[in-house]
């Protein structure tokens, strides 16, 4: 499978075809997805925003290791295993909320923000006990374009902002989603691989058959779609929108982008599992994981520019929330057949040899980027 994987990376984009579909349906490459990109690469957990005041917390998952990031009263962002360091309960069942002070259920030893120990009930009858000795484990973290993302790794292989800065500076950095608001954050299981969402999320050119209700609304011609430039850590396609104004476009006090980019949409991977979708007037974002071979868990939000959030008046706020939910819940509902349909296509040993369409390209890098990681 390594093999099949290896040689479909090193075609040409021209002659590539589809990403071997046994990788989609096998424990041991699921495990070393797990160990290899998992354990090792930049995972997003959600966006900065989400958690502004001292003591506020998100918890996720990595692989299978439960996460607790909690801002800290210097206004930094820390990370830690959430699993208490006496007999590693989990520490924090809820996916968000705010402490400041950490109390595991079990023996109600209690942490601060920054994980210290702070108080052990009744451990002065051990011997020698010393508390300073048993703190939560700490993550590394860095915090991109208002995105929060945790590496599992003791020394991460790169630095995210570094190795991201190309993207930002031709691309995406004039948007400044640093300064988008989060107003949604959403999770879901559907099932399938992981990588067939990020398949589906990295190419526009199922969006005018598949996004009747939703996307395919704005009218993009697929020839007005550009791939971007190939890189080993994310990948990009973008195209303007026909309309000046309206949905997809950038509001009037947007001071931020000028010309053509002021209705761009950009659709792009962080590898390996970060997806967004930036626009002038919203981003969404997903952030995926392998639950198995066939089933996948995404965590999904997005976040609005100050200037459209600044101008809405409060009364209308909850109903055009209200709606936009509905809106990402319809794109979600019409992609999920379909990632649920490559799933059960792929599960099949006898296929024919496939092919890529232009705008798939995007999907080519993300084989290059898994045989590279996977080998
Ligand atoms: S496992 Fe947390 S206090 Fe015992
Ligand atoms: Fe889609």
């Amino acid at each position: 499978m390594l093999k099949k994987l290896a040689a479909s990376a090193v075609r040409p984009f021209d002659q590539a075809q589809p990403i071997p579909a046994s990788v989609n349906h096998s424990r041991e490459f699921l495990e070393r997805e797990q160990q290899n990109i998992f354990m090792q690469e930049w995972i997003c957990i959600g966006r900065d925003d989400e958690i502004p005041n001292h003591g506020d917390y998100l918890t996720h998952d990595i692989s299978g290791v439960p996460i607790l990031v909690v801002r800290q009263e210097d206004g930094d962002i820390r990370a830690f295993v959430n699993a208490c360091a006496h007999r590693f309960a989990c520490l924090m069942p809820k996916q968000k909320g705010s402490a400041r002070r950490f109390t595991c259920r079990y023996h109600a030893w209690t942490y601060d923000c920054r994980g210290q120990l702070i108080r052990a009930p009744h451990m002065e009858m051990k011997l020698g006990f010393e508390p300073s000795q048993y703190h939560l484990r700490k993550l590394i973290l860095e915090i991109w374009e208002g995105f929060i993302f945790v590496s599992l790794s003791e020394q991460p292989a790169t630095c995210l902002s570094t190795v991201l800065e190309p993207l930002c500076e031709q691309v995406v950095g004039q948007f400044d989603m640093g300064c988008y608001r989060t107003v949604l954050r959403e999770s879901m299981i559907w099932n399938a691989n992981w990588k067939n969402l990020i398949e589906n999320f990295t190419e526009s050119y199922h969006v005018p058959m598949v996004h009747g209700k939703t996307f395919a609304q704005h009218n993009k011609p697929l020839e007005d779609y550009i791939c971007g430039e190939d890189s080993d850590y994310y990948c990009y396609h973008r195209a303007a929108q026909p309309e000046e104004s309206g949905p997809g476009a950038a509001h009037k006090n947007n001071t931020r982008l000028t010309g053509e980019w002021r209705r761009m949409m950009v659709d792009f991977c962080v590898f390996p599992s970060h997806l967004v979708t930036l626009m002038p007037d919203y981003l969404w974002y997903v952030s995926v994981q392998p639950i198995g071979t066939d089933q996948m868990h995404a965590t999904w939000g997005v976040a609005v520019p100050p200037e459209v959030l600044d101008e809405m008046p409060s009364n209308i706020y909850q109903s055009w929330l209200d709606q936009l939910k509905s809106y990402m819940d319809a794109a979600n509902t019409e992609d999920k057949e379909l990632v649920e349909a490559l799933f059960r296509g792929t599960q099949s040993p006898l296929l024919p040899p496939g092919t890529y369409h232009p705008l798939e390209r995007n999907l080519w890098q993300f084989t290059r980027y898994l045989s590279r990681m996977c080998q």
